[in-house]
């Protein structure tokens, strides 16, 4: 037995509100369609918030919360599909920035929609090695600029922002139980890259998507309940990643979730892809719903294809 539980959370997103009715004056497409379809209302869009601000305030938010000084941080993981640059990492950046000492094992991850649950297994293994026993884990997106405002079929449904854990590793506490599940797929969910023959876009087959969704989430969740040994009721709160409400309201009816305990922040934030769980988390545990003594079932999916879940518990 051994693993991390998480003693501070921070997120931060940009100041920018993009409507749905904004977007319908940019697209062939309206509010309902898009409520109907996909829960979302609005998302946030940054305009001149750098990804390493956004990474950065959400990581000060959760050192604070945590009482935790820069120099007790052992791993820093930043995960993330759309960082300021390709190098420095912004985990390196965020070294300086936050004054980590300077053999902190820092580095980036790209796991799309599962990143910030592949980054607290990562964080966990290494923290079990490290000498220094808190991690600092972000999860931080800037999507508006990969997205094709041409393309109404994406364009809808993406956000900016970020979302950090200080978490603390222990002997004697549990693993989070994580499952992480890759089938690599390139037209499903893709986003070219430099020096593609297409434009650096996100690209994305939508129903293909849905159903994979549909399908790996439950499965998703009963794999963690399974490693984790635990039953349903010992669950505080599912936090499925924030894709799509729909996805999550099938996830509800197909694994007879309590739909109380399934938090849903997607109609304001849209999908902030690795941000979204981090995002959520902080925002639980704000609210009081989370926090010591509670217990959090975490989910996420998306390009890859990847998937991850993980049991989290709070000192
Ligand atoms: N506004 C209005 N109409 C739209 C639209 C928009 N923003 N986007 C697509 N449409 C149209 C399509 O052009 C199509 O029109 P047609 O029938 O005339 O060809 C119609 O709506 C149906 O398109 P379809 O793609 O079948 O819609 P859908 O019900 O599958 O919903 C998604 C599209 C993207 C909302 C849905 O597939 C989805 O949520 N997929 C998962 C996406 C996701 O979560 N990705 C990230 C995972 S990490």
């Amino acid at each position: 037995m051994s693993g991390i539980k998480i003693r501070g959370t921070g997120s931060a997103v940009p100041a920018k509100t993009v409507t749905n009715a904004d977007l319908s004056r940019m697209v062939d497409t309206d509010d309902g369609w898009i409520v109907s379809r996909t829960g979302i209302r609005e998302r946030r869009h940054c305009r001149g918030e750098t990804h390493l601000e956004l990474c950065g305030s959400a990581a000060r938010k959760a050192l604070e919360m945590a009482g935790a000084e820069p120099s007790e941080i052992g791993v820093c993981i930043v995960a993330t599909l759309s960082p300021d640059q390709f190098t420095p990492a912004a985990a390196c950046l965020l070294q300086r920035d936050l004054g980590l000492a300077e053999d902190t094992i820092c580095f980036d991850l790209n796991a799309a929609c599962s990143g910030f649950l592949f980054a607290l297994h990562t964080a966990e293994r290494l923290l079990g090695a490290s000498s220094r026993k808190l991690g600092l884990v972000v999860g931080g997106e800037v999507l508006s600029k990969l997205m094709d405002f041409t393309d109404r079929s994406t364009c809808i449904l993406f956000g900016d922002g970020a979302g950090a854990a200080v978490v603390e590793f222990r002997e004697d506490w549990p693993s989070i139980s994580a499952v992480l599940g890759v089938r690599g797929n390139y037209p499903v969910l893709n986003i070219p890259g430099a020096g593609g023959a297409e434009p650096s876009y996100i690209h994305m087959e939508g129903q293909a998507v849905y159903k994979f969704a549909v399908e790996t989430v439950p499965k998703c969740i009963g794999a963690v309940l399974e490693k984790s040994g635990h039953a349903m009721e010992d669950i505080d709160e599912f936090v499925l990643h924030q894709a799509n409400e729909r996805i999550i309201d099938a996830a509800v009816r197909r694994c007879h979730l309590p739909p109380e305990k399934c938090y849903k922040n997607v109609a304001r934030y849209g999908n902030t892809s690795s941000a979204s769980v981090a995002i959520a988390l902080d925002e639980l545990v704000r609210l009081g719903r989370l926090g010591p003594g509670k217990r959090a079932l975490c989910v996420g999916f998306g390009g890859g294809l990847t998937w991850a879940g993980a049991v989290i518990e709070f000192t």
